[in-house]
């Protein structure tokens, strides 16, 4: 029987939440998984939502239970997979059913499935989705791309399923071809920076302040309260807080300092030099974690260099301090997010939504914070402008930056590393220097290759008196 709206195919952890969430909003789903016995596992714990799914063992029985025109999400691991499973399924779809890619798939990826399909006439959907487990259950953050027509025929699905900020829904059209799926991109290569941050700012309230894990649970659940209320500082605060049943110590004190990591924090860092938008803070965050999996040679180091983490004096630096520091952090981070999103989305092509941007990520998604709903503000009023060009965060950097300032100091001085609160101040002070020091680096150019320069008291380019294009 073809009554289900809508199709999933992968029912990983991910899809399986996602395939709940749309029947929990009052949509018949049809699912299937490459394991049968996934499926059977997934509709034994369906409850009484089982009602409204539909269980199948191969892609001609799912496509046979979606009613035409056919809409079916994948949510399949990202790369290879995604181009196999759309080869198995598209032979057997009609020329209108709407294939829509829901994984972290790599934008580049996406606008050439979405190319091939434009050039076979068949619709196709790149969308990029945060929020964890419990955001694709309870409403994720959802940013679309593709061709609006097939976005707006999905629509009321996604909206339905996505999170709401008070009323509004999360679930945005972000561009043609792969720009939900680079908006979900850059969101993760923000989340990695404010991530970084945290994890420094943690760094400090340990290894410089002496506190245990309890008690910067306290300090992280306290600045939930202010300017720096989000997801990852909440679940910072809950993670510190958490003991281990086998040891009784705290979580966090078992867990091994090496991070994993899928690939899309690269991908923001790699776009970002592609285009030309610096986001250092981001690039330092993915440098970090590639040097925290250096776990060996960083014991060697340690035993070679002595410890570098060295106690602060007392009073030396404040808790109220490095709050303000890593609020400065955190807006030097989202402004290069925004401004890679505004230089890609030129070279692309796209008219990304700014705004719309900055609200689809208030709630449902990782990065989800107080902040960002000032940040759509921001961008409503000039969506291309730097964001500590904007009143309300240019107030904030001059309130904050001495903090920023005076923490980067004090971490540097006792060893703490916090290269994404350096990477912040870095970005901050040549942000705000008219007169920098690439008149050095234009000179040594032209120097060694008569690559020429500008003058300030001449129009053209020049050379100096150097070599043999000397003037
Ligand atoms: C989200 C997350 C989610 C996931 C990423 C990042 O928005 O829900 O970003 O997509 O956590 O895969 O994971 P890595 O840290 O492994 O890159």
């Amino acid at each position: 029987m073809s009554t289900s709206e809508i199709g999933l195919i992968g029912l990983g952890t991910m899809g399986a939440m996602l395939s709940l969430n749309i029947a929990d909003n009052g949509f018949d789903i049809a699912v299937y998984n490459r394991t049968a016995s996934k499926t059977d596992d997934f509709m034994a714990q369906a409850g009484p939502l089982a009602s409204r799914l539909t269980p199948t063992k191969t892609l001609e029985e799912l496509v046979a239970a979606i009613a035409k025109p056919r809409a079916i999400i994948l949510m399949v691991p990202a790369g290879e997979a995604v181009d196999q499973q759309i080869a198995a399924l598209r032979p057997l779809l009609d020329e209108d059913d709407l294939i829509i890619d829901a994984g972290n798939a790599n934008f580049h990826d996406t606008n050439r499935r979405a190319a091939e399909a434009r050039a076979a006439g068949v619709p196709y959907l790149g969308i990029g989705v945060s929020g964890g487990e419990e955001g694709a259950r309870f409403g994720p953050s959802i940013m679309g791309g593709g061709d609006k027509a097939q976005w707006d025929r999905v629509a009321h699905i996604l909206e339905a399923i996505s999170a709401k900020y008070e009323t509004t829904p999360c679930a945005t059209w972000m561009g043609e071809s792969g720009a939900g799926h680079f908006v979900k991109t850059v969101h993760n290569g923000i989340e990695y920076a404010d991530m970084q941050l945290i994890a420094e700012a943690y760094g400090v309230l340990r290894d410089g302040m002496g506190l245990d894990a309890n008690a910067c649970g306290d300090v992280f659940a306290q600045w939930n309260q202010g300017p720096l209320q989000s997801y990852l500082t909440e679940i910072s605060a809950k993670v510190s807080q958490a003991t281990d049943s086998k040891t009784g110590k705290p979580v966090l004190d078992i867990i091994l300092d090496r991070a994993g990591q899928k690939g899309t924090g690269r991908w923001t860092v790699i776009e970002s030099q592609q285009v030309g938008a610096p986001v250092p803070v981001i690039e330092a965050a993915v440098a970090a974690r590639n040097m925290s999996a250096a776990l060996d040679t960083r014991k060697a180091g340690e035993d070679l260099f002595g410890a570098a983490p060295q106690p602060l004096a007392e009073g030396e630096l404040t808790i109220a301090d490095l709050e303000a520091a890593l609020i400065a952090g955190k807006i030097m981070c989202y402004a290069q997010g925004f401004d890679l999103l505004n230089a890609a989305g030129g070279i692309y092509g796209w008219t990304l939504p700014m705004p719309e941007i900055a609200k689809v990520w208030r709630e449902g998604c990782i990065i989800r914070s107080s902040m960002l709903n000032d940040m759509s503000d921001a961008m409503s009023e000039d969506p291309t402008r730097n964001l500590m060009f904007a009143p309300y965060f240019t107030e904030l950097m001059r309130q904050s930056q001495t903090a920023l300032r005076k923490t980067v100091g004090v971490a540097v001085a006792h060893g703490l590393p916090v290269p994404a609160m350096s990477a912040a101040l870095g970005y901050f002070d040549t942000m705000r220097t008219a007169r920098s020091t690439a008149n050095m680096i234009q000179a040594q150019r032209d120097f060694f290759g008569a690559h020429s320069f500008e003058r300030f008291d001449a129009e053209g380019a020049h050379h100096g008196p150097w070599g043999s294009h000397a003037e």
